[in-house]
């Protein structure tokens, strides 16, 4: 039973992944293009069930360690992406989010609108002090994003990640909750 209730936006419902959202999921997991600065490699179905029955299983942690939500386009009822946090270290207040959406929903500003949703819950609800991203130093779409949302730029991991043949610098970026309440 899920702890948190679907979070509405103007144009998106974001709300806790179910079984019967395999095949909308599995669709940008095996899109080679939306993973492709990402470690991981294109899914199989079953590796997208697998991955999707981690995340059933999180939602029965208490307290939660991982959230991710299904992106819902209000105006055709579609799943078309995920958006969420990671907190394995939960009791310090801190909080990595991620987000990603198949490709034929790209450019809308739908990332923005969810993933400034989540950082709400983080600091509103779940009472984070910090939350971080990380990608890619050549994603400028997720940097984007990122900035959009008032997350601050920290540095570079220089080489930090061997993915798909060839060496990943990795760009840090985060909000503080002081900054986010300022913002808002
Ligand atoms: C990153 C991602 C989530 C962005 O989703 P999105 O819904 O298209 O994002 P938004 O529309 O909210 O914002 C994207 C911004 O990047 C800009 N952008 C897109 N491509 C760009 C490029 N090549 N260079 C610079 N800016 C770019 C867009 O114009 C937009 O900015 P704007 O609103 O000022 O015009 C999506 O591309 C994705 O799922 N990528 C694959 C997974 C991924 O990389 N996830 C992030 C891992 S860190």
């Amino acid at each position: 039973m899920s702890i948190f209730l679907p979070i509405q936006s103007v144009r998106l419902t974001l709300r806790e992944f179910r079984e019967e959202d395999l095949n909308e999921m599995h669709h940008y997991l095996s899109d080679s293009e939306v993973l492709q600065f990402m470690m991981q490699d294109t899914n199989t179905e079953e590796g997208s069930n697998a991955y999707l029955k981690k995340f059933l299983q999180f939602q029965k942690d208490n307290p939660r360690f991982f959230v991710r939500f299904a992106i819902i386009e209000k105006l055709s009822n579609c799943l078309i992406g995920e958006c969420g946090l990671n907190m394995p270290n939960i009791q310090h207040k801190e909080g990595e989010l991620v987000y990603r959406l198949n490709k034929k929903y790209w450019g809308n500003g739908y990332a923005t609108e969810a993933a400034s949703e989540v950082v709400g819950l983080g600091f509103e609800k779940l009472g984070l002090h910090r939350i971080e991203a990380m990608c890619d130093s050549r994603n400028a779409s997720s940097i984007k994003v990122l900035e959009k949302i008032g997350m601050i730029k920290e540095g570079c991991y220089r080489e930090h990640r061997w993915i798909k043949g060839r060496w990943r610098d990795s760009v840090v970026y985060s909000i503080l909750d002081s900054e986010y309440f300022i913002q808002k």
